[in-house]
């Protein structure tokens, strides 16, 4: 559908009216709190008549049409597709190609020939087109990556009958595996399977697992709640929180730990904890800090210390749930529209776009390659995961053609 409307007039209001349209609500789950205006791009494009339309198919013909269709539609790998894209954007991306901000040879060579008139028209012609067909096939090449929390759940079944349903010991001897640091439990898992930490059941439970799979199991106890494992122990407390001064620096003061590579110890069974104990002094389990630490310890301050850890109150460490695809949508919509149809003319539209490009521009924005304020604190956090199924998805979703508030003429 091309435009023949007459001139559209911007309506300042046009641009709150989108973000209060897709949702945007501020601050929801620590996210940036506010919707980064886009300043100083010229909104001309946007808003361009039909004269300006049919320039600026000329151009496209002789310039454009190679590698991007004079439909708009990126037949070239890598070429993204920019039918129904939104003008202001658009030009304000050829401006950038042009001035080389925007790194990117091929486009770089193009432009820079072209006045700046002709790109304007040129943004004008393809943002008034129909969009591309979304892509039924996105996210084909990359299968489905299951939620690693709940990967980590449904591979703690195996765990349970020794560990506890939700990682709470309740067979004195086994430890709790709540209230650790992801860290400090991938790494103990990974000794056992390596065999630099020896314990025959341990070796063999984890024997088949993947690094992945120890990192989502990692994951699910450390996000689970702590608590207290039930399980008795014979020692003083007393006299344990005594000979504990000397363990504080390191396993905190309450038994909490700093630091990842140091296990916190409260609320831990205590068999488990006095039996690691004289581990560490007769050399069964090796680890040159605590080996010197329980060499002054006999049985009965083991057993104490012990207890008086095993008393204490656990604490989740400082780990985050990690997004899904879904949840990542929920963020990325408040700018880019809802299910990526942009209402505001200087954001880009990612409905329907090519899967390829949006993964090359998202990690373009991570390695900083591609440089915004907005998309660099939005990309930071994305895994190479998330990077995929955003692009998957984005690319099946079904783009609009542009359509703006159209204020009654003056
Ligand atoms: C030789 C092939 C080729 C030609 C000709 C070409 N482009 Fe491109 N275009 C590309 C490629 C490849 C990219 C992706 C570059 C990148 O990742 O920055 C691109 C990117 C773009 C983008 C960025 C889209 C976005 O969503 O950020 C715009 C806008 C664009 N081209 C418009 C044009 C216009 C207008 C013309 C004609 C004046 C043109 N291109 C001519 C290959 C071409
Ligand atoms: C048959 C009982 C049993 C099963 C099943 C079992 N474990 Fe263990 N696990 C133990 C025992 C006993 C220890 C203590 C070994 C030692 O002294 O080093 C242990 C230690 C650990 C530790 C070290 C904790 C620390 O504080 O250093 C982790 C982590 C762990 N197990 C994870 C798992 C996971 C994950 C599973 C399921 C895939 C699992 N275990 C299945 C008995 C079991
Ligand atoms: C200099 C720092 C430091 C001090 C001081 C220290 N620890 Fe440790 N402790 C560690 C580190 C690091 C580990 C992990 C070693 C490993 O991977 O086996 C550890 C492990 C342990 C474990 C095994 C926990 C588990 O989940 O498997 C126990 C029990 C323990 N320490 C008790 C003590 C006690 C009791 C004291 C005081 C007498 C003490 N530690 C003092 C650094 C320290
Ligand atoms: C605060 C507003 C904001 C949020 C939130 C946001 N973006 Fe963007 N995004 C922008 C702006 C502005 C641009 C244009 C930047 C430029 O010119 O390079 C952009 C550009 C992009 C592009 C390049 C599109 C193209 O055609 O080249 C992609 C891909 C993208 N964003 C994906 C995402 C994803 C995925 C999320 C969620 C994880 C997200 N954005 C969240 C504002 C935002």
């Amino acid at each position: 559908m091309k435009r023949s409307a007459p001139t559209f007039l911007l309506a300042a209001a046009l641009v709150v009216a989108g973000a209060a349209f897709t949702g945007y609500s501020p601050g929801a789950a620590g996210q940036p709190a506010k919707v980064e205006p886009v300043a100083g791009v010229d909104l001309r494009a946007a808003y361009a008549g039909p004269l300006e339309v049919a320039e600026g198919k000329h151009v496209a013909q002789a310039s454009c049409a190679s590698c991007h269709g004079l439909n708009g539609i990126g037949a070239v790998k890598g070429a993204p597709h920019i039918a129904a894209q939104r003008g202001a954007y658009l030009y304000d991306v050829l401006l950038a190609y042009k001035a080389g901000t925007r790194g990117d040879e091929t486009m770089s060579s193009v432009v820079k020939f072209l006045s700046d008139d002709a790109l304007l028209k040129a943004a004008a012609y393809y943002g008034s087109l129909d969009p591309a067909p979304p892509a039924k096939d996105a996210g084909k090449g990359a299968p489905a990556k299951a939620d690693p929390l709940q990967a980590g759940k449904s591979a703690s079944a195996a765990c349970a009958g020794c560990h506890g349903d939700a990682g709470v010991s309740k067979m004195p001897g086994t430890p709790s595996l709540v209230g650790l640091d992801p860290k400090y439990l991938l790494a103990a898992m990974k000794a056992y399977k390596g065999g630099q930490r020896k314990n025959d059941v341990m070796k063999s439970m984890l024997a088949a697992a993947t690094d992945a799979d120890l990192g989502n199991l990692a994951l699910y106890y450390a996000l689970e709640k702590p608590a207290r494992s039930p399980n008795p122990s014979t020692g003083d407390v007393a006299a344990g929180k005594s000979a504990a001064a000397a363990c504080a620096g390191c396993h905190g003061e309450q038994g909490v730990s700093a630091t990842p590579a140091t296990p916190s110890l409260a609320g831990q069974d205590a068999q488990y904890l006095a039996a690691a104990l004289a581990g560490y002094k007769d050399g069964s389990r090796s680890d040159e800090t605590m080996k010197g630490l329980a060499a002054g310890l006999d049985e009965a301050a083991m057993k104490n210390v012990a207890a008086y850890y095993a008393s204490l109150t656990p604490k989740a460490p400082d780990v985050r749930k990690p997004l899904s695809t879904a949840d990542w949508t929920q963020r990325c919509d408040r700018c880019h529209g809802v299910n990526g149809n942009s209402t505001d003319p200087r954001i880009p539209a990612l409905a329907g776009q090519r899967e390829d490009y949006l993964v090359k521009s998202l990690q373009a924005y991570r390695s900083g390659a591609r440089k915004s304020t907005a998309m660099a604190a939005m990309s930071g956090a994305l895994g190479d995961a998330d990077v995929e199924g955003l692009a998957a998805h984005y690319a099946r979703e079904k783009a609009r053609s542009v359509i703006y508030v159209i204020l009654p003429g003056k």
